[in-house]
């Protein structure tokens, strides 16, 4: 038996994540394609990890339920990287709901039954979650707390307008989610947190900054005051922080990685707020 990181999303994040955190342990790279788990799981191998890649769709019990099954036959389940998602400009509405909200909620609650003692989870969440309008506290503790199964016939969530209003709300319950989950988890002396990054340089950034929302994209990088991107590499170290030894009186918390974009959108020089 080893122990075990399971990353769900083979993208940019997720690789990033899983490698900074994974010597010495099995990595189960788990997404909803074969073939970018397969293409993930040989860098990592290369890297000198030893690992398995399988087909899941983060929005499927069963194939989650099957990623658990699998990951506990190889070892204890020490970390779970959740980075596996779906931007505004790459999917319909009801895609970014089931595989943003629905997925990364159903994932957690499965993976709280199951991490191993002393065991950390992250979600990667986004800096959109911090522009959503404003909920009702009651509407925030559905987000936090109701079942999994029950959270896409919210009226409020059912009634979002479009995909980046989706993509707010998704990114907003995988920051409050990680709350709620913190409570369950922590009865198996496991820790559950997200990270709340900006423009991320990898496949699902590009498609943000050439889609249709580009110029507003473009425009934000052009006015951020960190001068640039991120990098994969930066969400990884911050996730080794919140994941590892020193992390350890960390939990049900987000972490805004954002080069300073949320700053300038609620206070920079062109800001609406009031
Ligand atoms: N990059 C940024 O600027 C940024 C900023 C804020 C938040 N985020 C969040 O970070 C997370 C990771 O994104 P990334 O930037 O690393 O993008 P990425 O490199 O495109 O990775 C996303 C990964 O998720 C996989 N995936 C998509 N739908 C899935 C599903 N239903 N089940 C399982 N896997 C699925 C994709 O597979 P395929 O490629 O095979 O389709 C891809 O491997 C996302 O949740 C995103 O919202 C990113």
């Amino acid at each position: 038996m080893k122990d075990v990181t399971v990353v769900i999303g083979a993208g940019g994040i997720g690789q990033a994540i899983a490698r900074r955190i994974s010597s010495g342990r099995h990595i189960l790279v788990a997404n909803h394609t074969q073939k970018s788990a397969d293409a993930a799981a040989k860098v990592l191998e290369n890297a000198g990890f030893e690992t398995t890649a399988m087909q899941a769709d983060v929005s499927d019990r069963a194939m989650i339920l099957a990623v658990v099954a699998k990951a506990k036959a190889i070892g204890p389940i020490r970390a779970l990287v959740q980075a596996a998602g779906v931007s505004p400009s790459q999917a319909p509405i009801e895609a970014i709901l089931k595989v943003d909200l629905y997925g990364t909620s159903m994932l957690l609650e499965e993976f709280g039954k199951v991490m191993a003692e002393g065991g950390s989870g992250v979600v990667i969440s986004s800096q959109s979650g911090y522009r959503m309008p404003a909920l009702t506290a009651e509407q925030d503790a559905l987000l936090a707390t109701a079942p999994a199964d029950k959270l896409l016939d919210l009226d409020f969530v059912k009634g979002v307008k479009d995909t980046l209003h989706a993509y707010q709300m998704s990114k907003r319950c995988n920051s409050l989610r990680v709350r709620g989950e913190a409570v369950k988890w922590a009865k198996r002396g496991a820790r559950i947190n997200s990270i709340s990054p900006g423009i991320i340089v990898t496949p699902l950034a590009h498609d943000e900054l050439h889609g249709e929302r580009a110029d507003f994209y473009q425009a934000m990088l052009k006015k951020m005051p960190a001068g640039r991107a991120g990098t994969p590499d930066e969400i990884a170290s911050l996730a080794a922080l919140i994941m590892g030894p020193e992390g350890g009186f960390i939990t049900g918390s987000d972490f805004l990685i954002d080069g300073g974009a949320t700053a300038n959108f609620y206070y920079g020089p062109d800001a609406k707020q009031p």
